[in-house]
């Protein structure tokens, strides 16, 4: 990625933001310390965040929100080796050149993991998160010079309209209170002709074992969502544990020795992967205070009710969609 940087900011990331408060253009401070905006309001630049958070109280079940994930990607918040391989299933149907030149926006980034596989083409690109889960990803994106890294809220992102060619948010709406509104919201950040990757949780349209591991996931969730997050990820090492060595390791035994009954083993897309990768989503899926999870019949109106035509849509536990603006 081209830096295009005369500051601490990439000149393409600049000329987009917009001040939360009154909507006027920003200017970056000489010092690095922040940008402020035409009527006086700042905004502080500090290891390697531009803090916008201190523009609104968050609402709703938001607050939890941003302190359930802030103490997750700031506790694992290491760059994996794993994160690969996800990344070739979050990123298949993205055509990676034809990013070159482009500006994106990685809405939701967590610690970043995600953000940097298209820092590789964009040539600017912010990488937004309204939790502390931003000083992880800054301290992750700090070699990509084209990559400003933002903290605020994505329903209330800094940025002109129509300021991106490309969106990304994975595994964010689904913990928003009003998924869909927080969707809207992101299209108007997108530039005509823009696409938007989006992953979103799914759930099986009729019974089955992954359906019934989901059921017995939101009864843990009753309790998990209410106690310390350092408690939750102490007791997310043994319920891992369990889910590792009963259903993965057997079903990628199965899966290798042609036993039908194991291979058929719910979580076979862990198959293959490290057992901390394991914990790691464990702890966050018992973690995060909200969650929607959708079959297709309830997301297609999304596309149509916004006019965006949908390029891929797959299931692999999971939704992976793209989309882009006519
Ligand atoms: C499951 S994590 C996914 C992080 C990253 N996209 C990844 O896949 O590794 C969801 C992230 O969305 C962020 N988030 C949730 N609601 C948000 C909101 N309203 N505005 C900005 N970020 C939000 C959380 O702080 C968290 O870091
Ligand atoms: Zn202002």
């Amino acid at each position: 990625m081209q830096s295009g940087n005369s500051s601490f900011l990439p000149a393409k990331v600049l000329e987009r933001l917009r001040c939360p408060t009154c909507g006027k253009a920003v200017v970056a401070l000489p010092d690095a310390s922040g940008v402020e905006c035409g009527s006086g309001h700042r905004f502080a630049h500090q290891d390697g965040v531009l803090d916008f958070s201190t523009a609104g109280k968050p609402q709703g079940s938001t607050e939890r929100t941003f302190a359930s994930f802030g103490y997750e990607w700031n506790a694992f918040d290491e760059v994996r080796t794993e994160d690969e391989s996800f990344a070739d299933v979050y990123f298949r149907d993205v055509d990676f050149e034809g990013l070159r030149g482009k500006v994106g926006l990685d809405a939701g980034c967590g610690k970043g993991r995600y953000t940097r596989f298209l820092a590789e083409y964009l040539e600017a690109e912010v990488a937004l998160d309204g939790s502390s889960a931003a000083e992880a990803a800054a301290r992750n994106l700090a070699e990509f010079p084209g990559v400003a890294v933002v903290r605020s809220d994505l329903r209330d992102a800094p940025f002109a309209p129509e300021s991106f060619d490309f969106i990304s948010s994975l595994g964010v709406l689904h913990h928003l209170d009003d998924p869909f509104a927080g969707f809207e919201r992101l299209l108007t950040f997108l530039a005509p002709h823009g696409q938007v990757l989006l992953y979103l949780y799914s759930r099986p349209p009729t019974r089955n074992l992954r359906s019934i591991g989901q059921s017995c996931s939101a009864a843990l969730r009753t309790l998990t969502t209410r106690i310390s997050h350092p408690a939750l990820k102490r007791v997310s090492t043994p319920v891992a544990a369990f889910l590792y060595w009963g259903l993965v390791k057997p079903g990628e035994w199965g899966e290798k020795h042609d036993v039908a009954a194991l291979a058929g083993l719910p979580m076979d897309s862990y198959r293959g992967s490290p057992f901390r990768s394991m914990i790691l989503d464990t702890f966050d899926r018992l973690s995060a205070p909200v969650e929607h999870r959708y079959i297709w019949s309830e997301l297609q109106p999304w596309f149509d009710r916004t006019g965006l035509v949908v390029d891929a849509a797959r299931d692999e536990t999971g939704w992976f969609i793209l989309a882009h603006r006519p």
